[in-house]
């Protein structure tokens, strides 16, 4: 049956004809190549089709279908051997050009790559925009941050090499320590932050003289076909190799051989855990992940009212709550909770609903109908249990378009209640002792952030103490978030292994190793022999400047 409201929902989508010229894609982009060795290889075989979030409308028939963007290669189990082999020649156990190259040289073929990667936003922003439907406004501003943190990144490792490029002396025994690379390196990063999030542990790893097998996101893979020749050509052969297979067929493959070194995953805790065990040797591998959140914000009686709506609001709802940052069960205080809920639910009522390149938009279309579906199996289950959907027109939904729902009284039970929605839903359940709110935080099996908002000094700050080890960010009368990038992202239980930020992510990515000799004239000749004549490039004191 055709709601009033999923009427207007398809009412958003536009007949093909009238998407305007400056935010099409200028032809569909159907990827034939794989970057394997140092070589953009051509695929003959399978390729799956790419279907954007963004639907358009027939204008005679009314249909309503996702558009068709592109395609990309199905390989297989063959092509991802080939790919991690030629991650494992390129690292050559440690001697090859790669891991052996000077920090300095690896930077500037980075810099090369980043030259590269300007000359690419355009496409890569529309990419984005109609591969994972993000508002053009946040596409562009997910490539921008991307170059960002890459040249943080850069300035970091320098500060790390120039602080190490020195002698120590203790005890006796002159030490030179550096940080050395693992050695390979399979990265997967998520649909939401398809380019971010993946950079954020693939260019660290790059950097520190790892090499990589990269295997781009179902949902966001074209949008790295523009970047295969900046990779091609910046970095030595090897160093970077991807793969285009059903994760499922290729991944616990990959680890099962043993010869990857660091898993960096963003991603969900099951199929982490999963990939962990393929490893024949457990201790060999490093994982480094950024998994599953339910971040909770609570919100105690003398919080300020607007402010915690504005701030929940862009928590629970930015690009259609599909962020691991998300704001995922608002705990509001019982004696303010049918005020906030009337003040959330106007606010959200006043929300751009449209298509991406909307100026102004804020709810776009989700990935596809099996989001819709869930959202809508989650809403059932709550409405089932008690729970009402308090703002109209909640929930409604036209193929990929979907209205934000609040869901009010969330209890235990409920799939909201726990599971991770990775939407457009906002649970809101009340309270009327903190404990029950700092009780829900200790059960959960999350671990990433959680909001605060009130203005008792001593309420939060007792709030305070238990929630630091409980999870790994606090914040005070503002909405999780992960930046800035120089802050540390990491997380408790299924939330994360490692922490993520500019600094941390090339300490995950390296181990620290050292030369050390006796403190002796021999000794000393002869370390500053290699120094002066430039015979290593671990030993030496040059200075990056
Ligand atoms: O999806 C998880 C992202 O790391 C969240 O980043 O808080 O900057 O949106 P954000």
């Amino acid at each position: 049956m055709t709601t009033d409201r999923s009427a207007q929902l398809a009412q958003h989508f536009p007949a093909f004809e009238d998407i305007p010229a400056d935010y099409r894609l200028a032809e569909q982009v159907h990827q034939r190549h794989s970057l394997v060795g140092g070589r953009l290889i051509e695929w003959n075989g399978a390729s799956k089709t790419v279907l954007s979030p963004v639907c358009a409308r027939d204008p005679s028939t009314g249909d309503v279908r996702q558009v068709e963007i592109g395609s990309y290669p199905v390989m297989g189990e063959a092509e991802s051997d080939a790919a991690l082999d030629a991650a494992v020649a390129a690292y050559a156990n440690g001697r090859g050009e790669w891991p052996t190259m000077a920090v300095a040289d690896r930077i500037a073929c980075m810099q090369a790559f980043v030259r590269g990667m300007a000359q690419q936003r355009e496409l890569i922003v529309n990419l984005i925009m109609w591969e994972i439907g993000k508002s053009l406004a946040d596409s562009r501003k997910e490539f921008d941050r991307t170059v960002e943190y890459i040249q943080a990144t850069i300035q970091a490792l320098k500060d790390l090499d120039n602080a190490s490029s020195r002698f120590e002396i203790a005890e006796g025994t002159i030490g030179q320590i550096r940080r050395t690379p693992l050695g390979v390196v399979l990265c997967m990063g998520p649909y939401n932050y398809p380019l971010n999030e993946t950079f954020a542990t693939l260019i660290p790893a790059l950097l520190m003289g790892n090499t990589v097998v990269f295997k781009p996101p179902q949902y966001g893979t074209l949008l790295f076909h523009p970047l295969l020749e900046a990779f091609r050509s910046a970095f030595p052969a090897g160093v970077i190799n991807t793969i285009y297979a059903p994760g499922a067929v290729v991944v616990p493959r990959l680890l099962a051989s043993g010869k990857v070194n660091v898993l960096a995953l963003i991603g969900s805790s099951k199929v982490a855990d999963h990939l962990k065990k393929q490893h024949p040797k457990s201790h060999r591998l490093r994982a480094i992940l950024g998994l599953d959140a339910k971040n909770a914000a609570i919100i105690l009686p003398d919080a300020d009212i607007e402010l915690t709506v504005k701030e929940c609001l862009l928590g629970a709802l930015s690009f259609n709550g599909q962020r691991c940052t998300a704001l995922k069960m608002l705990i509001v205080h019982r004696s303010i909770v049918d005020r906030f809920v009337q003040r959330f639910t106007e606010e959200l009522g006043k929300l751009k609903v449209g298509m991406p390149w909307e100026s102004g938009v804020s709810i776009t279309p989700l990935p596809g109908l099996h989001r819709t579906a869930y959202m809508t199996e989650a809403l059932e289950d709550a409405k089932a249990k008690g729970a009402r959907i308090v703002n109209e027109g909640g929930g409604e939904f036209c193929q990929t378009l979907f209205h934000p729902a609040v869901v009010y009284p969330v209890s235990e039970g409920m799939k909201l209640y726990r599971e991770e929605q990775f939407g457009p839903l906002v649970p809101v359940m009340p309270f009327d002792d903190v404990e029950t709110a700092l009780d829900y935080v200790i059960t959960s099996d999350h671990g990433q952030q959680v909001s605060i908002f009130g203005a008792d000094p001593g309420q939060i700050g007792a709030l305070v103490d238990p929630l630091v080890n409980q999870v790994c960010r606090v914040n005070i009368n503002c909405q999780c978030q992960r930046g800035p990038d120089v802050f540390p992202f990491a997380g408790r239980k299924d939330s994360a292994e490692g922490t993520l930020s500019v600094s941390d992510a090339l300490r995950a990515f390296s181990i620290r190793s050292m030369v050390a000799a006796k403190q002796t004239e021999q000794a000393k000749e002869l370390l500053n022999a290699i120094v002066q004549d430039h015979k290593s490039s671990f030993i030496n004191t040059g200075f990056i400047l």
